[in-house]
């Protein structure tokens, strides 16, 4: 059941809007006074003053018998969120008396001797006396625990907002007076939260802080609830997350926290101990049970992304109990479904989602009249109640609740005579009228012990810190304002979508730059595709997509969602097409959605290094979006990363915005011209300043919490357990195998054909050879904020891609410093060049044109290089904190069967180690390659599992498959033929097909990795035949897997084709573009296809899931170690080469 949760949300809303408000004296001087009443959806304000006029007739029972002011007994103040009565529902503020504490103490030692049938024993005067004696001589006394127990239960039962009172003598009570620090306040709550969640299986529990005592500050917990997410204000105003909590976000920013900027993040605790300054506290993700919303009917609901947490806690409420306030008392019970459902979600100035959901039932929103609202109000609680159910967490109807809360009022009426209720709260969000307790008439009053508001936290501090604190209060209040005035403004602009997907990061910024450029002149909103829902396409008018291609020319991993639904959406039009169905609404929402045309333009990022799919995912989308209707307002532009990818984004921009400016109603102020200079320049450090803040960190934090808040994950720790050489001792490479312990987690649980994502940190040296080259303010362990202020705007906001961290932190664990710089990059560096002829070099490399690529290809220099190749770069921290790209966690595919090694992850590694052909510091490893070589046994490995369905084994295993690998291309076959074995040494075997693997590597003394393994697997029967390519056998000429597969054209016909098996292919691009060329020869001489038919018929393999593809990316082939003696480190020799060829590298530019 719901405990006073709506009002302590709503309440929090109140404070931030209206500041304090109830009863005001008159401006008038006079004694008359005025109730402020608060519009919690517009945040205006009445000031009723016509109240000290009424004629005295209408008395109203709402008061406590304490209550001064004259309000008192003369108006209803049910619906008021804090009654202006200190001791009515609202805590006292002032310092109690002695007398009055002795009083409230007798009342309620009465009440506690007559509940255990004590009454007026000796017992209870020997009690007492002792308390009398002790509030005498000290001004307070201390409940014993039994006391405090029975005065928690009591103030819940005597709380008259609540409607799930009829558990009060259930509460689980944490007595935690013993408590001295926000430390130790943290731990007792984790506790406290372990036991209320309990799985799922919630207990209704509350845990007590130390009383106030006079002289002392306050326990107090700042959150409104324990589990909140948090609200971030945009700059235009809109919040993302919930907006009940931008001002608490703020807070908890202003201290030191630093969100992912989600819908759904979390905040801190901040727990204030004995008055001092607040300290916050991550929640352990393990103890935040939340619920993922699904409707039991309606598919699409899911995709809305809303989720809840399990128990709702408030926590800034205080408990009056005997004459004694306790101030900081978190406490639960569970969730009636309609305070998520309708209040959370359904609130215009909560996450506001009805809208959204009557727009996907295909309501008619038009107009009022369809109750639309109600319809998606009831299908949202719907959905709740449902997930939470599937979820198995504890929630109760409101048809549930408040018929419990008639019995609950039915036996206190037979017990204590009476049972206060305020109707106004008791009565449900939804469906009022067909609640029992809607037609019951009630009284409300105030009984001790009682929950009790209190004025938030932050209010209460010292003046210093609150003036710091209220600035950011006021701030909010004033942006939010001027939000509703702007946002009037903006929804007579057009509207742009701008989709990106990305996997190392370079899309997404590209779509954030031409977001700020088009937001001149219109509503721009930037999402990734994985954020998006196709069906939305039907509130188009104008979308822009920025996507790179992975794989063999598929989509990054966040596009894959969004190029299979318009793929859906396309096949779907064109059997609507077929069936000639012209009326809009026979066809299905998704449809009609894209039967309303938008216009569209797509940019392209890709790699001329993959020239037969160079951009095609960007190609793709583009085609795809003009299959389901809309209307190109370009053509796609390809960005080369190899060179003159920023000059093809330029060109785009400006094309695109020259375009819509004709086709949309740009807003008059707007300054063409300039946009186009704008545009015709490098945007990304268009407007923006940068400055560093130091922060201070309440604990160290915890490297995977923050990986995974950075790349959006849930990162989990493995530990390294084995590792072995795979190659002969005379190799002069390494690849090994790595065993990983994943210590039984269920988040690290695999099948065969998965990827596991590694983080690895940088080489030390490097890290040390980088930093030692910037100019910092502050040393490279002070902790850090970046924050950057655009232009002609006064605010500072925090850069959110990494959290506060050192200098050393964010070069060792969260950048990448390996990869070349970019073009953009080199050109940006230009401006903190102090040399004119450094400068020249640095602006001719940065046109990227063939001097780049000459440069990237020979050197492939990291930002370390280049800082040492041009001495005269001056770069300020920040500029590498905010543009140097993240660093990327690596995908394995994983080789091992988890039925065979339980708890165990096996991955197959080629050591990465090169040198370049000029070179500036010649010897180059790779970044997660190395570490995984080098990491100590035992160490943490961060990771998290990337299921590949598409590269499972055939659900029908008889089926045959032919397995193609080179190099550590066998990784995953591995995982296969371990699958295979164990099923085939079973008591009953089933019946498999065939399973043939083509295996490359370069001699079979050197690198014939997993030689006895796949022995022993050919012996079992696992693997019916292994195939295998030598490309370096002395005086042979070099075979490769593809030369092994064209050498057996009729077995693989008949596997491919008359068989209808399966391929798998694993290992680099070239090997894989190459087998397919193969595999379409061989198709065409046996099956007698032409080249086109061969070739649909690999392409409808693929569609029907029967080929599959495991590619690692495209391999550059510079020099590798010469000898055993170079794994791990370099040979004076080579070096001497190097320099050379160094040497050489710097007479060619010096001749320029
Ligand atoms: C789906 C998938 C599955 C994968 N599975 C495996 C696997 O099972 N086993 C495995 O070992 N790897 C696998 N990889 C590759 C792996 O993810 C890493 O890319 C690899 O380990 C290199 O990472 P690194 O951090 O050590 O090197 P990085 O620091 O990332 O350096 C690699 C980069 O160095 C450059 N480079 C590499 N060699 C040379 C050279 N000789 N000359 C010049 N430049 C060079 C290239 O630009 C290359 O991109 C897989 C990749 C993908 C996408
Ligand atoms: N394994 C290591 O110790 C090591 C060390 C340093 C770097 N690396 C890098 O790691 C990556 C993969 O290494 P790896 O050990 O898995 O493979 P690999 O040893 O580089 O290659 C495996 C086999 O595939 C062959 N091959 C090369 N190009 C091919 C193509 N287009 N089609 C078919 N076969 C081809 C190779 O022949 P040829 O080589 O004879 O042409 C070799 O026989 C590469 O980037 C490599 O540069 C590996
Ligand atoms: C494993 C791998 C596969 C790739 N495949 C392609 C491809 O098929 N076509 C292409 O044009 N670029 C390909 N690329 C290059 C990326 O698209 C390119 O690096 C792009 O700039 C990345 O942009 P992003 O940061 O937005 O993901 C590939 C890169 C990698 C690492």
């Amino acid at each position: 059941m719901e405990m006073l949760e709506t009002s302590t949300q709503t309440d929090q809303i109140d404070s931030e809007i209206t500041g304090d408000h109830g009863v005001k004296p008159d401006e008038s001087g006079s004694n008359a006074t005025r109730v402020q009443l608060c519009n919690h959806t517009t945040g205006k304000i009445y000031a009723d003053q016509l109240h000290t006029r009424q004629t005295k007739a209408g008395i109203t029972a709402k008061t406590p018998s304490t209550a001064k002011p004259s309000i008192k007994n003369s108006a209803c103040l049910a619906s008021v969120m804090r009654p202006p009565i200190p001791g009515y529902l609202t805590a006292e503020t002032g310092k109690r008396s002695k007398e009055e504490i002795l009083a409230q103490a007798t009342d309620f030692l009465q009440q506690y001797y007559e509940s255990i049938k004590q009454y007026d024993t000796e017992e209870h005067n020997t009690r007492l006396h002792e308390v009398c004696d002790s509030i005498c001589l000290t001004g307070t006394y201390e409940l014993t625990s039994d006391e405090l127990v029975f005065g928690a239960k009591t103030a819940w039962r005597n709380a008259p907002r609540c409607i799930g009172r009829i558990q009060w003598n259930n509460l689980e009570v944490f007595d935690c007076r013993h408590v001295t620090s926000a430390k130790q306040m943290f731990e007792a709550i984790c506790k406290y939260l372990e036991y209320a969640t309990n799985g799922g299986n919630i207990r209704s529990a509350i845990t007590i802080f130390r009383q106030r005592v006079h002289g002392k500050g306050d326990f107090r917990v700042w959150n409104s609830q324990l589990i909140r997410y948090a609200g971030y204000l945009q700059p235009d105003g809109s919040v993302i997350g919930d907006p009940a909590n931008v001002e608490f976000t703020q807070i908890c920013e202003e201290l030191g926290w630093s969100g992912e900027g989600g819908r759904f993040d979390v905040l801190p605790m901040l727990l204030q101990a004995d008055g001092r300054k607040p300290e916050w506290f991550e929640i352990p993700p393990e103890l935040i049970l939340e619920v993922d919303i699904a409707h039991p009917k309606y598919d699409w609901f899911a995709s809305l992304g809303l989720k809840w947490y399990g128990v709702p806690c408030v926590s800034d409420m205080q408990i009056d109990v005997g004459g004694i306030q306790f101030t900081a008392t978190p406490f639960n019970g569970w969730y009636m479904g309609t305070e998520v459902g309708a209040r959370n979600f359904g609130d215009t100035n909560r996450y506001n989602m009805l809208e959204t959901v009557a727009k996907h039932m295909g309501l008619d929103t038009s107009s009022s009249l369809t109750l639309w609202k109600d319809l998606a109000l009831i299908e949202t609680n719907i959905a709740v109640l449902y997930s939470y159910k599937e979820a198995k967490v504890t929630i109760i109807d409101h048809h549930a609740a408040a018929e419990s809360f008639m019995q609950h009022m039915d036996k206190e009426q037979r017990l204590r005579g009476g049972c206060p209720a305020d109707w106004v709260w008791i009565v449900p969000p939804v469906s009022g009228s067909l609640c029992p307790v809607y037609h019951q008439e009630m009284l409300s009053y105030q009984m001790k012990p009682a929950f009790l508001y209190q004025v938030a936290a932050w209010k209460t501090q010292s003046d210093k810190k609150r003036k710091r604190l209220t600035t950011v209060k006021v701030v909010a209040t004033a942006i939010r304002y001027l939000t509703r005035i702007m946002m009037k403004i903006l929804a007579n602009r057009s509207t742009l979508t701008i989709l990106y997907a990305t996997e190392t990061g370079k899309s997404e910024r590209f779509a954030h730059r031409i977001g700020d450029v088009f937001k001149t002149g219109f509503n721009v909103k930037v999402t990734c595709m994985e954020d998006y829902n196709t069906a939305d396409l039907l509130n188009e008018s104008f979308l822009l997509v920025v996507t790179s291609t992975f794989g063999n020319g598929e989509a990054p991993t966040n596009g894959e969602m969004f190029a299979r639904d318009i793929k859906r959406l396309v096949k779907e039009k064109k059997t609507a097409n077929q069936s000639n169905s012209n009326d809009l609404c026979s066809l299905s929402l998704n449809i009609r959605c894209i039967v309303l045309l938008f216009r569209y333009s797509v940019f392209g990022l890709g790699s001329t290094a993959y020239p037969e799919h160079f951009c095609k995912f960007a190609g793709t989308v583009d085609t795809m979006l003009n299959e389901v209707g809309g209307k190109r307002l370009t053509d796609v532009y390809k960005g080369d990363e190899l060179g003159g990818q920023e000059e093809a984004f330029q060109e785009w921009a400006r094309d695109v915005f020259k375009t819509a400016c004709d086709i949309f109603p740009i807003h008059r102020g707007v300054n063409r011209k300039a946009i186009l200079t704008m545009l015709g320049s490098d945007t990304s450090k268009m407007h923006k300043s940068y400055r560093i803040k130091p922060v201070t960190r309440q604990k160290e934090p915890d490297p995977l919490v923050q990986l995974g808040k950075i790349h959006k994950k849930k990162v989990f720790p493995c530990k390294m357990k084995d590792r072995k050489q795979l190659q002969s001792a005379t190799s002069s490479r390494s690849t090994i195998l790595i065993t990983l312990d994943t210590q039984g987690r269920k988040d690290l649980s695999y099948q065969p054909g998965d990827h596991v994502a590694v983080f690895p940190t940088n080489d030390k040296e490097l890290v040390h050879k980088i930093v030692s080259r910037l100019e910092l303010e502050y040393t490279p362990d002070t902790v850090l904020q970046l924050e950057m202020q655009t232009d002609g705007q006064q605010v500072w906001t925090k850069v959110k891609r990494m959290p506060p961290c050192t200098i050393q932190e964010a070069f060792t664990r969260y950048l990448d410093i390996t990869s070349p710089p970019t073009p953009d990059a080199m050109r940006m560096l230009a401006a903190y060049t102090a040399s004119s002829d450094e400068r020249e070099q640095i602006m001719l490399l940065g046109k990227g044109q063939s001097d780049y690529k000459t440069w990237i290809n020979t050197c492939h220099p990291n930002i370390g290089d280049v800082l040492i190749s041009f001495p005269s770069i001056r770069v300020p921290g920040w500029f590498l904190l905010d543009h140097l790209p993240l660093l990327k966690p690596r995908r394995y595919s994983i080789s091992s069967c988890p039925k065979v090694n339980p708890n165990e992850i096996h991955i197959t590694v080629a050591v990465v180690k090169y040198w370049t052909t000029a070179s500036m510091e010649s010897y180059h490893k790779g970044v997660c390659s190395t570490w995984l070589e080098e990491l100590d046994i035992g160490a943490v490995v961060p990771a998290y599992i990337k299921p590949a369905p598409s590269f499972y084994l055939p659900s029908d295993i008889k089926k045959p498959v032919i397995l193609i690998g080179n190099g550590t291309g066998i990784a995953p076959f591995r995982s296969f033929w371990q699958r295979r074995e164990l099923e085939a040494t079973c008591s009953n075997p089933p019946k498999f097909g065939k399973m043939t693997l083509v295996f490359g590597c370069r001699h079979p003394d050197i690198d014939d990795i997993y030689a006895e393994e796949r022995s022993g697997a050919e012996k079992s029967g696992a693997l019916l035949k292994v195939m295998k390519a030598y490309s370096r056998l002395h005086g042979k000429p070099k075979k490769y897997v593809q030369d092994v597969i064209k050498e057996n054209p009729k077995l693989i016909f008949k596997h491919i084709y008359e068989e209808q098996g399966h391929v798998y292919v694993c290992g680099n691009n070239l090997m894989a573009a190459d087998v397919r060329k193969t595999l379409v020869q061989i198709l065409g001489s046996k099956g007698k296809m032409t080249s086109q038919e061969a070739q649909d018929y690999i392409t409808n393999m693929r569609e029907s899931g029967r080929y599959h593809e495991d590619l690692f990316g495209v391999v550059n082939r510079l020099s590798e170690p010469k000898s055993n003696t170079n794994r791990g480190a370099t040979s004076t020799a080579s070096s001497l080469w190097f320099m050379m060829k160094e040497l050489q590298f710097w007479m060619l530019y010096a001749s320029r």
